[in-house]
């Protein structure tokens, strides 16, 4: 019996997927955004239509913006900028999996937006956000100002998920059915957004 992971695998090396980034928002110790980014990772995975990648900022660990030059010329000077940005720029489309901090987006995913430009032009993105009564969606809101800056399409299908505490379980996240099938609806969209993009970037 082959898990979700393997089975991903195994499609991966036999059709050219669209390639799908899942980019976490934060990265303080005992974060919660982790167990949302692994639900969401293997709904996508489950959907069938990306090759997935789950992208912990923590892990990835950028360092606060430090490059001398502005993005847009691409000459990078750090390795852990050209390994964000060989990342990045081989992805089809990302889905944010959004905190929010003091009714905005956490300082950490700000940052890692900023290190790049072309890398994320003409990409779409679904924005799964987390948070108490709000669902993280001020964060989401102010995000998608940046987003459009850096022109990448903010897809309208979102998910947003209310005192999100209340489904971790064991350092699992398991929502509500009405949460799952927003996913799928957002799925959807950001997949027929992606085939849309891929002429934008050819051009
Ligand atoms: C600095 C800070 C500010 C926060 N501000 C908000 C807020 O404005 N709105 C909200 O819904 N939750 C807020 N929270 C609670 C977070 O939703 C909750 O702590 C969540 O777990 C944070 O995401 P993380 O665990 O991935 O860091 C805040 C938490 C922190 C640490």
């Amino acid at each position: 019996m082959l898990d979700n992971d393997d089975n991903h695998l195994q499609l991966r090396s036999k059709y050219q997927m669209n390639k799908l980034k899942i980019i976490t928002s934060t990265t303080r110790p005992e974060r919660k955004g982790v167990f949302v980014a692994d639900w969401i990772k293997n709904i996508a995975i489950t959907f069938g239509k990306f090759d997935v990648e789950l992208l912990d900022l923590a892990v990835i660990n950028l360092p606060l913006m430090d490059e001398p030059n502005h993005p847009r010329l691409q000459q990078y000077t750090h390795e852990h900028t050209k390994k964000w940005s060989a990342i990045i720029n081989e992805a089809d489309a990302f889905i944010i999996v959004l905190s929010e901090y003091n009714f905005s987006f956490p300082a950490p995913i700000k940052n890692a937006l900023d290190y790049l430009l072309n890398e994320w032009k003409y990409k779409p993105a679904g924005i799964v956000s987390y948070g108490g009564i709000s669902g993280g969606l001020r964060s989401t809101q102010m995000l998608k100002q940046v987003l459009t800056a850096l022109s990448i399409m903010p897809v309208m299908e979102a998910v947003s998920i209310p005192f999100f505490n209340k489904y971790i379980k064991e350092d699992k996240f398991l929502p509500e059915e009405i949460v799952i099938k927003s996913a799928h609806v957002m799925l959807t969209e950001l997949e027929r957004w992606c085939e849309a993009l891929k002429t934008m970037r050819t051009k």
